[in-house]
């Protein structure tokens, strides 16, 4: 049995120690917001944070979570207002949709440690993020606009 901080709460999950984190966040607490791409750290699908870092979770064993804060995209914000969210909305940046919950908590991750960043800082950030539907250059532009409103 694990006991994990997830989005504020204390759960508990009773899985081998080698379970991924992504595994349970999905089919143990429900919390399908946080996607399975590659499954091997290649991605970006499957990003959380693990105390304010943006962490793979497909690569991440449950045994090396320990007591760190979980936070999946379902608690980023209240009502989907992070800045990061709203910036995201106002320029339309998804087109399937399917990488953006992993690029959101990237870029959520990056402001918060440097909330002004140059084109090369947002590149480096994001270059583990993987969208196939190509929607870097409107995920730039919503990273400076979150990095303008927040
Ligand atoms: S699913 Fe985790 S990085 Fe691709
Ligand atoms: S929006 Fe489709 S994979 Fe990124």
């Amino acid at each position: 049995m694990f006991k994990l901080h997830v989005n504020g709460k204390t759960r508990e999950v009773d899985v081998a120690p080698d379970t991924p984190l992504l595994w349970v966040l999905r089919e143990s607490l429900d919390l399908a917001g946080t996607k399975f791409g590659c499954g091997i750290a290649q991605c970006g699908a499957c990003t959380v944070h693990l105390d304010g870092e943006a962490v793979r979770s497909c690569a991440m064993p449950i045994s090396a979570v320990g007591t760190g804060k979980v936070v999946t995209i379902e608690g980023l914000s209240e009502k989907g207002d992070h800045p990061v969210q709203k910036a995201w909305e106002e320029v339309d940046v998804m087109q399937c949709g399917y990488c953006q919950a992993g690029q959101i908590m990237s870029a959520a991750a990056l402001l918060k440690k440097n909330p002004n960043p140059s084109d090369e800082e947002i590149f480096t950030a994001m270059n583990g993020n993987i969208c196939r539907c190509g929607t870097y250059v409107r995920i730039r532009e919503a990273i400076k606009q979150a990095a303008a409103i927040s």
